[in-house]
């Protein structure tokens, strides 16, 4: 009880900092896990295809998310992925004429990438990442 009641007390602060809105529902995954640099890269690039380099989009069908903060990233991704946003289909980045939303783009990811893309695209920067 001694050491249980603090840890509880410290992981519902978390939550609460990540996504203030929405206490309990997040992406699946576990924020214990540490991101891979392989997987982080290729996530990276695959949001830079449709939101330009570091995230500062020059698309009009497609907003900056260039130093926006790491919470509100989560939380974004977090609406997509509960359906309580829209997301239209826009053409893809890569240029092979494919469409795609950002909901079908959060369902490949797990909490753990959200954050660590979220401390990218905050910050510019790679966050500590496992490989
Ligand atoms: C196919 C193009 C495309 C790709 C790839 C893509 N996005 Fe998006 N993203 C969009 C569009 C379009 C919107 C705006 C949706 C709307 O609200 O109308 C958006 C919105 C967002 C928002 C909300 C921004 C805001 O200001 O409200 C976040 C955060 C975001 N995307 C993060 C990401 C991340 C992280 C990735 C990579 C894992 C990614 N996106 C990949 C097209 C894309």
């Amino acid at each position: 009880m001694n050491l249980l009641l603090p840890t509880m007390i410290c992981a519902a602060g978390m939550l609460a900092a990540a996504a203030p809105a929405r206490a309990g529902q997040s992406l699946p995954g576990d924020e214990g896990v540490p991101v891979s640099g392989k997987e982080l890269q290729r996530l990276v690039r695959l949001c830079e295809s449709c939101h330009g380099p570091g995230g500062a989009s020059s698309r009009d069908d497609v907003p900056a998310i260039a130093g926006k903060s790491a919470a509100d990233i989560l939380s974004a991704l977090e609406q997509f992925y509960y359906f309580e946003r829209h997301c239209p289909d826009v053409p893809s980045g890569d240029g092979a004429g494919g469409r795609m939303s950002m909901c079908d783009i959060v369902n490949g990811l797990v909490r753990q990438d959200a954050m660590a893309l979220g401390h990218y695209f905050e910050t510019g920067k790679f966050p500590q990442t496992s490989d």
